[in-house]
C-alpha cells in the first residue's frame, strides 16, 4: 500500500470530515449559500486517509475532486447535513466539522419558479440547528474539532466558540487576509485547544495545514486511548 504513510498513526481511527457549503432551496431555480470551496476539508479527510484513518467525507456541493480512499456522502442542504452527520455520530472518534453549514433557511419554499411582480421582496428566514453544537451536547469519548472564519475579532470569536460548542480543538482564520479562506488553496490558521493555548501557523498549503491540524488530533487520540 504505497498510498499510506509509514506507522499510519491513525490506522482504525473513524474520522468523519464536513466539508463544502450548504444550499438552502428558495425555490426550483434558486438557493442561499456561501464562498466555501470545500478544499480545506477534502485536504483533511485526503491527508486523514494517508495516515490510515477509515474516513467518511460529508459534503455539501463542491467543484473538488473527491479524495481517494474516503467514504463520501453527498448532500445538499443543513438538514441534510444535520442528519447524516447524526447517523454516523455514533461510531466516529473524531469529528472534524470544516463545513460552511448555511445559518438561517428560507420559510417557505416555493414548488413552483417565483415570478418577479413585485419591486421589493422579501424573503423570511429560520435558524438551521447548529450541528456542531448539538455534537458538543453530545459528546462523550468523540474529539470534535471546529472551525471558525471570521473578519474580525479573531480570537475571541474563536475562544468562544471552541467553548460554548465543547470542542477539543478549533480552527481559526481571517478569511480578509490574503492567502486564507475561501476558494485559496493557502491558508494562515490558528489553533486553540481546550487549554486555550495557541498554535500560530504561517502562509501554508490547506495540505500542509490539515497535516498539522491531524497532527494535534493524533495526540488527543493517543490521550482518550492510553
Ligand atoms: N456549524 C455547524 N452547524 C451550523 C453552523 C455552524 O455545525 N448550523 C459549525 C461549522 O461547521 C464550524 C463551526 O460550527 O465548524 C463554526 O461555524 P461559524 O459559522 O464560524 O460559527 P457559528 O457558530 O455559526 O456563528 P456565526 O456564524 O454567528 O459566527
Ligand atoms: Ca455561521
Amino acid at each position: 500500500f504505497e498510498k499510506r504513510e509509514h506507522g499510519e498513526p491513525l490506522k482504525n481511527v473513524k474520522v468523519l470530515i464536513t466539508a463544502g457549503p450548504t444550499r438552502e432551496k428558495v425555490d426550483p431555480v434558486r438557493y442561499f449559500t456561501n464562498h466555501s470551496s470545500g478544499k480545506m476539508g477534502y485536504a483533511i479527510a485526503e491527508q486523514a486517509a494517508k495516515l490510515g484513518a477509515n474516513v467518511t467525507l460529508i459534503t455539501g456541493p463542491t467543484s473538488v475532486d473527491f479524495p481517494n480512499y474516503v467514504h463520501v456522502i453527498k448532500v445538499e442542504s443543513a438538514d441534510e447535513m444535520y442528519q447524516q452527520v447524526m447517523n454516523y455520530y455514533p461510531n466516529a472518534d473524531v469529528v472534524i466539522k470544516s463545513a460552511a453549514v448555511a445559518d438561517y433557511r428560507p420559510i417557505h419554499t416555493f414548488e413552483q419558479k417565483m415570478k418577479k411582480s413585485q419591486d421589493h421582496l422579501v424573503i423570511e428566514m429560520e435558524k438551521t440547528t447548529d450541528i456542531l453544537k448539538e455534537l458538543g451536547m453530545k459528546k462523550r469519548q468523540q474529539i470534535l474539532v471546529g472551525f471558525a472564519a471570521e473578519t474580525n475579532d479573531l480570537e475571541q470569536y474563536a475562544k468562544k466558540k471552541l467553548q460554548s460548542k465543547n470542542l477539543d480543538l478549533i480552527v481559526a482564520n481571517n478569511i480578509t487576509t490574503e492567502g486564507a479562506g475561501f476558494g485559496t488553496d493557502t491558508n494562515i490558521v490558528t489553533i486553540y485547544d481546550r487549554n486555550l493555548t495557541k498554535t500560530e501557523l504561517p502562509l501554508l498549503t490547506k495540505t500542509e495545514v490539515a497535516r498539522k491540524l491531524l497532527e494535534k488530533v493524533q495526540s488527543l487520540v493517543k490521550g482518550v486511548k492510553e
